[in-house]
């Protein structure tokens, strides 16, 4: 390989690992990417790019618990940019599994900076942090809005961004954080409430399923897309200064406004075909979240490309046209 620059990412195989993935290389990097030992990268998102036998794309097995396995990593890859986007990315989740989300969302964090700061401290790292380290501060929030986290995933999220800011300030690294608002895709993990929707969609006009079941709909969330998202976080990193920076599309919507968008784009009611579970409601939820975005816009020179009605669009439009065989459940 003979690529200008050399990108490490952690969660490649994810949603925004594997965009981040395509956009750094139509950009001529080199990227190596981790997947978790005993998982097959070709079954995710990447697979296509894998099955092409991309040149410029390595993928490396390693868990963010294993910190030896990390420093080995960067020492070999050499990388100039770290962009850690590995987490355990479902809220719900997180509640189910609260130590082994600080484990991995939060102390993955520090075993990655002490990597970088022990092999190499003129290596850039960006953090995906995220609007729900905020919890029920009231909308519009931003890089300057106080946290107040509501889930264990928005706990180890807090530690990861100011242990990230703590290796800024304590040895100069070029360290920063994109606190990231929701953001969604064709690519989407099927567990997450809107893919949940979207991959209903084809079940529900082929008699497959009658009802989808769904928890609080009064909840609003700014979603944009994930394709948009990566471009800022490499914006952020390639930065001249260090920054925590919030990047959202300043506009939210009700989950019930996402159902309107999604069914009627195949003709449907979704007051037909939902049913409310109050057992899929949180322990503790965040009602409102938007994102105040002027410093991604002013800083970054970043705003979204993708509308809210294009995203659902898209996202229904991909979930029709996978093979039932293929089909998310
Ligand atoms: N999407 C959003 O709306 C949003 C909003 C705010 C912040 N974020 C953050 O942005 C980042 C990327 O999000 P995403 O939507 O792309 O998430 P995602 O699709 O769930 O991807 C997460 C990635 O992390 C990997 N991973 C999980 N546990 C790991 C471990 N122990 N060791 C190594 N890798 C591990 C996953 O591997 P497997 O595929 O093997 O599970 C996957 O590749 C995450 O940190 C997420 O918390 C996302």
């Amino acid at each position: 390989m003979t690529r200008r620059r050399r990108a490490l990412i952690t969660g490649i195989t994810g949603q925004d690992g594997s965009y981040l993935c395509e956009h750094l290389l139509a950009r001529d990097y080199e990227v190596h990417g981790t997947v978790r030992p005993g998982r097959d990268p070709s079954t995710s998102a990447l697979g296509p790019l894998l099955r092409a036998g991309e040149p410029g794309l390595r993928v490396h097995a390693v868990d963010l618990t294993d910190g030896d396995g990390l420093t080995q990593l960067v020492e070999t890859t050499a990388p100039h940019e770290v962009y850690n986007l590995a987490s355990l990315s479902h809220v719900g989740t997180s509640f189910a599994e609260p130590v082994h989300s600080g484990e991995v969302t939060g102390l993955g964090v520090v075993r990655l900076l002490d990597a970088i700061m022990r092999t190499d401290p003129s290596i850039r790292f960006c953090q995906a942090g995220s609007s729900e380290m905020f919890g029920a501060h009231p909308p519009p929030q931003s890089e300057r809005t106080p946290f107040h986290p509501r889930s264990p995933y928005a706990a180890a999220k807090v530690y990861g961004h100011w242990t990230t800011v703590n290796y800024r300030e304590a040895y100069g690294l070029h360290a920063s954080n994109g606190i990231l608002f929701a953001h969604e895709s064709p690519r989407r993990g099927p567990a997450f409430v809107t893919r949940k929707i979207t991959t209903a969609i084809p079940r529900v006009l082929n008699g497959e399923q009658r009802r989808l079941k769904l928890g609080n709909l009064n909840i609003s969330r700014d979603w944009g897309h994930a394709r948009d998202y990566v471009e800022a976080l490499h914006r952020l990193l390639s930065h001249p200064e260090p920054l925590d920076v919030a990047i959202g599309t300043g506009e939210s919507h009700t989950l019930e406004e996402f159902l309107d968008a999604a069914f009627s784009h195949v003709g449907l009611d979704w007051h037909d075909h939902v049913e409310i579970d109050p057992r899929l409601y949180r322990p503790a939820d965040i009602p409102a979240v938007r994102c105040d975005a002027t410093m991604a816009r002013e800083v970054l020179g970043w705003t979204p490309r993708t509308s809210f009605a294009q995203l659902v669009e898209e996202m229904v439009r991909a979930d029709l046209a996978t093979p039932a065989s293929r089909r998310a459940r």
